[in-house]
């Protein structure tokens, strides 16, 4: 499985700002066999934190025709081995996605990755684990009116997951719903026996039945979280190739890997998914060098590209896969569900 070392990680956000600059601004330096710009000056932040990542002092993001030529991520593509088709289902494979920072692409992430497992032959369940229910809404379901939920069988011993999953309009991919009522499990579960496994352990009853779970995690590092890394196997971290993105990673990496050690040693970072890519600001493909630098193999070839096609999807309530099966989003979701079957 691939997996940062500490060394790497911790290289991530204490590696000493001279060095850091001079790694930035060095001329003709070559990253990925691709000439990196020597014009992109950077301003170095000297705080207290001893920060690692600088912020380009250049105003303008680059756009053109030069772009695309020294595109970081277009550098690691390779060719992805077709899935394999399956005789048998599950048990299923059980992947959290996580960051405690909101609006990074996590929801759009588990209903897109999802979709295009079931388009490999996959079984898939996804389960919403914000309140918020974005998941459900992106998905068509209006869970706001529903009666029972994934709040209903998480604190009810009487109630099974097989309950309250419902079918989605598409074959082969189940969603276990949320709304408003789970905002409530996470002051009710910190009274329950064994609390950070109360999610696993109701997996247990739909588990045989599916190829993949992937659990849509709301935007903070709480219970319901720690639940969530407590019952998976992998994590995956979709990341905004965004400046302040990176320090969060760290915390949260830090977070996994006490879940590991004292509720769940089997638990291995999938991958980091860089979302809301925009090949045109150097901005951006710095920061996708910077995660690429610190994480290597961690972080997944393919990249999702900033494209409002994916709020127009929010609204018609499907994935991209079936909204705009040809669009170059719903292309980058089948790539990753490849990446993730090759795992
Ligand atoms: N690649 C993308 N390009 C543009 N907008 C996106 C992309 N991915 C997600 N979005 C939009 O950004 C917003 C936040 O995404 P969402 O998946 O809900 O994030 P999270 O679950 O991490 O809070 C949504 O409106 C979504 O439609
Ligand atoms: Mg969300």
């Amino acid at each position: 499985m691939r997996r940062a070392s500490s060394v790497e990680r911790g290289d991530l956000l204490t590696v000493g700002a001279s060095r850091a600059a001079e790694r930035l601004t060095a001329p003709g330096d070559r990253r990925n066999g691709h000439e990196v710009e020597d014009t992109t000056a950077m301003a170095i932040r000297g705080d207290a934190a001893g920060q690692a990542f600088a912020l380009p002092t250049d105003p303008e993001p680059e756009m053109g025709a030069a772009a695309p030529r020294l595109d970081p991520a277009r550098a690691r593509m390779r060719r992805l081995p077709d899935p394999k088709p399956l005789t048998q289902h599950g048990p299923a494979r059980i992947i959290a996605m996580c960051n405690q920072k909101g609006g990074v692409g996590k929801t759009t992430s588990t209903i897109n990755l999802g979709a295009a497992l079931v388009e490999y032959g996959r079984k898939v369940l996804l389960i919403d684990l914000d309140p918020q229910g974005a998941l459900s809404v992106g998905l068509g379901v209006p869970a706001q009116n529903l009666d029972r939920t994934i709040y209903n069988a998480l604190m009810e011993r009487r109630t099974s997951l097989k309950d309250v999953r419902v079918s989605t309009d598409i074959p082969g991919l189940d969603l276990v719903p949320s709304n408003i009522d789970l905002s409530a499990a996470e002051v009710q579960l910190v009274s329950e026996v064994a609390r950070e496994q109360t999610l696993l352990r109701i997996l247990a009853d739909v588990r045989d039945d599916y190829d993949y779970i992937l659990i849509d995690c709301q935007p903070s590092l709480g219970l319901l979280t720690v639940n969530a890394l407590t019952a998976a196997q992998g994590v995956i971290i979709p990341l905004e190739c965004e400046f302040f993105s990176l320090r969060g990673v760290a915390l949260l990496v830090d977070t996994i890997d006490k879940v590991k050690e004292r509720l769940n040693p089997s638990l291995e970072i999938d991958g980091i998914l860089a979302t809301m890519y925009d090949t045109r600001t150097v901005h951006c493909r710095e920061v996708f060098s910077r995660v690429v630098e610190a994480f290597g193999d961690t972080v997944f070839q393919t990249v999702i590209t900033r494209t409002v096609r994916f709020p127009e999807t929010t609204v018609a309530g499907q994935p991209i896969t079936t909204w705009a099966p040809t669009s170059s989003g719903a292309s980058a979701y089948r790539d990753l569900a490849k990446e993730v079957l090759a795992l």
